[in-house]
């Protein structure tokens, strides 16, 4: 993202920025429900701590949620858009609570894990997501980014998602519908952070309190996807 305006989160254009995921919620189940975010989901899950339930944050149509919840893990999801917590019923999970990921409605230090699934790259401003996270996040607990890479082409990813099963009609219905909803997108401007700006705001975020990478990897080929985990260190690990 090269110019990047920072409106006040009153200001006309960021309220019409927040109700484009209410539009997107009526497609994004047919462009998203596939093997690809089940990719994901499987890769969130293998980043967790085994133990404790999850915070995910900006949870969307529930998705992700479905696969952690089959993975055994007990999920408390909220996310920002009314209309896509509306879909998550449709995902069987209940009780998902509207709040902003810079804001979040909850005690420090309350979830062992706290997953932002595919949201970073699209908030107003991932560093203050990310303090959040981290401030919510209990003592040794893990915070699971993950994020498209850059310049996702759509060929690939239908390359991709047949290559994982995504029958060829879903993956040009999928395709197609990306497009349509990619329209009012750009014309609101919606954030799409680069790779490079996020990897600085975990950075940043991480040296400025006693955190670790605890898996930083980038995966091509399989599911386009960015994953980084970090984990809180110990007292004795931070003084050492
Ligand atoms: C690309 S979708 C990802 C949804 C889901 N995590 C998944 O992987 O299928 C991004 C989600 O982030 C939510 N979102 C955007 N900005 C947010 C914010 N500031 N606070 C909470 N949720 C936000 C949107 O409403 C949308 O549901």
């Amino acid at each position: 993202m090269s110019s990047i305006d920072r409106p006040g989160p009153a200001s006309l254009a960021s309220r019409l920025r927040r109700r484009y995921w209410s539009v997107y919620a009526g497609t994004y189940d047919a462009i998203w429900d596939s093997p690809l975010t089940e990719q994901i989901g499987l890769e969130v899950l293998g980043a967790l701590d085994p133990q404790g339930p999850v915070l995910e944050v900006g949870c969307g149509t529930g998705l992700v949620t479905r696969q952690l919840v089959e993975g055994g893990r007990v999920v408390i999801s909220l996310d920002a858009d009314p209309v896509m917590i509306r879909h998550m019923a449709r995902h069987g999970v209940r009780g998902v609570t509207q709040a902003d990921a810079a804001q979040l409605p909850l005690a420090d230090a309350s979830f062992p894990n706290v997953v932002l699934a595919n949201v970073l790259h699209v908030v107003e401003d991932p560093s203050a997501v990310l303090l959040e996270a981290m401030r919510v996040a209990s003592p040794l607990g893990r915070v699971v980014v993950t994020w498209p890479v850059d310049r996702l082409h759509p060929q690939a990813l239908s390359r991709t998602e047949r290559r994982l099963g995504r029958s060829r009609a879903g993956a040009a219905r999928a395709n197609l519908l990306r497009i349509i909803t990619g329209v009012p997108g750009a014309a609101l401007r919606v954030r799409r952070w680069r790779t490079s700006d996020l990897a600085q705001h975990l950075d940043d975020a991480r040296l400025s309190s006693a955190w670790e990478p605890l898996d930083a990897r980038v995966v091509h080929g399989t599911v386009h996807l960015n994953t980084y985990a970090i984990r809180e260190r110990s007292a004795s690990e931070a003084v050492g």
